[in-house]
């Protein structure tokens, strides 16, 4: 078994945890935008295990996705791999998960079935947004696909806060049962969400809170993906105007468009706490050892 992906830390500590090789793969990106991703080594009657994670940021998700498929296809079409693992952390496009206009593309069941058809035998990707199907293996039709929890690893960060009397808030309806994951994994059961409305076609947000007592509280505010952080801005002020004296904004997924953290800081959160699914430098929570169990245990 080999690991394939980009020489950088997530990958160094997935290949030691798994007692693997790390064969490098440089992602190069021409002046205009093209890319040509180069595994550096032999992966010949290999079972390959490809990781290789997006940036944060605006349009890398299909700069990313375009590098995936390249490197699937060309694993097993030329660099002779007998089977191929695909670690993709965040799954992109799984929030399209149903037509929700006509017109409108299921893009998260035809990024399965473009990986699927690249090559990948195998995909495991971390707290995918799934809300309108039942799980993440509806995505592929041969795949085998593994949806690990990266709560397990955000929890764990945030209990090294000595936060007092601690109350996670999820931002909106859907988010209920992260809040409750969350708060499996934290050792509480005092969780709860807001309500919150988006309108599809502008993307605005509307937060409506529930009574609940956050005065003098330690409030986590948590979710799975930040992308603009409109959403997560919102619980954020409203928790402090409901008189929370501590607000952490914690998420798997550090999606961050431009003006996020900013966002997020600016409507009063006292710290921000996100995982390393996503290539992003504040990241402080890990997924590595969950993925690397998942894996061994496969
Ligand atoms: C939505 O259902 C997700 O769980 C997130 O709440 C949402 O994607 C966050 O988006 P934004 O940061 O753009 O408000």
């Amino acid at each position: 078994m080999l690991l394939v992906g980009p020489n950088d830390d997530f990958n160094t500590k997935l290949a030691e945890s798994l007692g693997v090789k790390l064969i490098a793969l440089d992602r190069r990106v021409f002046p205009d935008g093209e890319v040509c991703p180069r595994v550096l080594g032999d992966t010949r009657d290999e079972d390959v295990i490809l990781s290789m994670r997006m940036e944060a940021g605006s349009g890398s998700p299909n700069r990313y996705l375009m590098e995936v498929l390249f490197t699937l296809r060309n694993l097993k079409e030329h660099m002779g791999a007998r089977s191929i693992t695909l670690v993709m952390p965040y799954f992109p496009y799984a929030r399209q998960d149903a037509i929700f206009r006509p017109g409108e593309p299921l893009s998260s069941k035809y990024l399965g079935e473009l990986l699927e058809a690249a090559g990948a035998d195998a995909v495991i990707s971390v707290t995918v947004h799934l809300h309108r199907i039942g799980g993440f293996s509806e995505l592929f039709e041969r795949a085998k696909a593994v949806n690990v929890s990266g709560f397990e690893s955000l929890a764990a960060e945030i209990k090294k806060l000595p936060l007092k009397d601690p109350f996670i808030l999820g931002p909106d309806t859907e988010s209920i049962h992260w809040a409750r994951e969350f708060a499996h994994y934290y050792g509480t059961e005092d969780y709860d969400a807001f309500r919150k409305e988006r309108d599809v076609a502008t993307g605005e947000i509307r937060t409506y809170v529930k009574e609940i007592d956050l005065s003098g509280r330690d409030v986590v505010v948590v979710d799975d993906m930040v992308s603009t952080g409109g959403t997560m801005a919102n619980a954020v002020r409203e928790a402090k105007r409901m008189g929370a004296r501590i607000v952490i904004s914690a998420f798997v997924h550090p999606v961050l468009a431009p003006k996020a953290v900013d966002r997020i800081l600016g409507a009063g959160a006292d710290a921000i706490v996100a995982t390393d699914t996503i290539e992003w430098q504040g990241s402080k929570a890990s997924v590595v050892r969950s993925i690397a169990e998942t894996i061994r245990g496969m």
